[in-house]
């Protein structure tokens, strides 16, 4: 297989061509996800709603998200859930009904047509999967484009950046033809190489592989994960697990609305509509060190996923008898059963631990209309605490 290499010529740190530096995201440290780190694209409370003549129809409902410098994201969904909207609202193809949308500095609702067409060209690289190059216009032609019209690099310099960028993606012997005179797969490879002939910080695909063969789509999502490594912010719209996986942040849309980014985590294997219900329905605890986690509560959860920090079972005189880590779910059944043997949950002693609960009711009612939810629960019925952590016999009695 073909190992993309990005020559550091094409991948400058972002200066105007004055030299003067316009955004520091080319340099930013890529390694690990952090919260605390600036959000690079903040969408917050957004709404579409169009007006269509069955009435109105709301295709986001309250989408808030944060998307941080370096991270390769994936949205998934199935047909009309909404993905290619939330995109939409990001690249300005489309604007919302209403909520706020800030890139670095700038709140895109603020700018007029022509201001956010001089932005988009400038910051975002976009693909689509219908590619989109101009017809009438050579590979290296369409990639020369986006240069000129935001008057990037010097006028002669760019056929020469263009044509390396399609060297980049393997078509430095296609630079002549016309987007009909080729694959589609070499035709989205170009596609790549103008979304990149700005080097914008932040790539947006929809459905860049959907219409490739799986070789191909292969080659591509190499090409991706290379800007990833680049330190480009990269959001992919998919229906494909193997281009959803390969990215570090799945976000989950269903009928307009983010799933919340724990549940869908934790619980993959269920309906994306469960995912909303039980989203919907989650409670959100943080407990202290060592504090009991069901001292207080008046009624015991139907599920309780452990999201961070560790929760131990504790027998007489305390001891500790297994720890379960983050990433762990307990049915309400097991946690019934395993305080009825006078056992107690706490969170570690030296960490605080964030929970979710659900309660009996919300979760049957989302048991009772979801079979995979049916099927979730019946494994985990049946199978113990999923991710449990034993801890050896010796180190129980310390
Ligand atoms: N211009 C429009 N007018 C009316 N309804 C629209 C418009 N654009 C999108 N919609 C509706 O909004 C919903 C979300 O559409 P969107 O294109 O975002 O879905 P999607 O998740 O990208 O689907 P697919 O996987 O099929 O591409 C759909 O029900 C669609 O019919
Ligand atoms: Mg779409």
């Amino acid at each position: 297989m073909r190992h993309i290499q990005f020559p550091s010529s094409l991948i400058p740190s972002r200066k105007d061509r004055s030299g003067t530096p316009i955004s520091t995201i080319n340099q930013i440290d890529t390694s690990a996800y952090s919260e605390e780190r600036k959000p690079l694209i903040e969408m917050q409370n957004i709404y579409k709603t169009y007006n269509t003549h069955a009435g109105d129809f709301t295709a986001l409902n309250d989408v808030s998200a944060s998307f941080y410098p370096g991270q390769f994201v994936s949205i998934i969904g199935k047909s009309g859930s909404g993905k290619s909207t939330l995109l939409n609202m990001i690249t300005g193809i489309d604007r919302p009904t209403s909520g706020k949308i800030k890139i670095e500095n700038t709140y895109l609702q603020e700018l007029t047509e022509s201001e956010f067409s001089e932005w988009r060209g400038r910051n975002l690289g976009i693909v689509f999967q219908f590619f989109q190059l101009l017809p009438m216009l050579s590979l290296v032609e369409n990639t020369i484009l986006p240069m000129d019209f935001c008057h990037m690099y010097p006028p002669a310099e760019r056929e020469k950046r263009a044509r390396e960028l399609l060297k980049l993606v393997g078509l430095q012997d296609f630079a002549e033809k016309l987007p009909a005179a080729v694959s589609g797969g070499q035709e989205q490879c170009a596609a790549i190489a103008r979304a990149l002939a700005n080097d914008p910080p932040i790539i947006v695909a929809d459905e860049p592989t959907g219409n490739l063969d799986s070789k191909t789509a292969d080659m591509v999502l190499q090409l991706i994960d290379e800007l990833v490594r680049q330190g480009k912010t990269v959001l992919v719209v998919t229906h494909d697990e193997t281009v959803a996986r390969r990215a570090s942040r799945t976000l989950v849309i269903c009928d307009g609305e983010l799933v919340d980014e724990d549940i869908s985590r934790m619980l993959p294997s269920i309906s994306h509509r469960s995912m909303l219900k039980l989203s919907h329905q989650s409670v959100e605890l943080c407990k202290q060190p060592n504090e009991d986690i069901f001292a207080s509560s008046n009624s015991l959860p139907g599920l309780m996923l452990i999201l961070e920090g560790k929760v131990a079972l504790r027998g007489a005189n305390n001891h500790r008898l297994a720890s379960y880590p983050s990433g762990s779910i307990l049915s309400g059944k097991f946690i019934r059963n395993t305080l009825a043997q006078k056992k107690t949950f706490r969170a570690d002693p030296h960490a605080a631990a964030r929970i979710k609960m659900i309660s009996v009711e919300d979760l049957e009612s989302t048991v009772n209309t979801s079979r995979s939810m049916q099927i979730f629960m019946q494994k985990l019925e049946a199978g113990g605490p999923s991710e449990v952590i034993d801890i050896p016999e010796a180190s129980k009695n310390r």
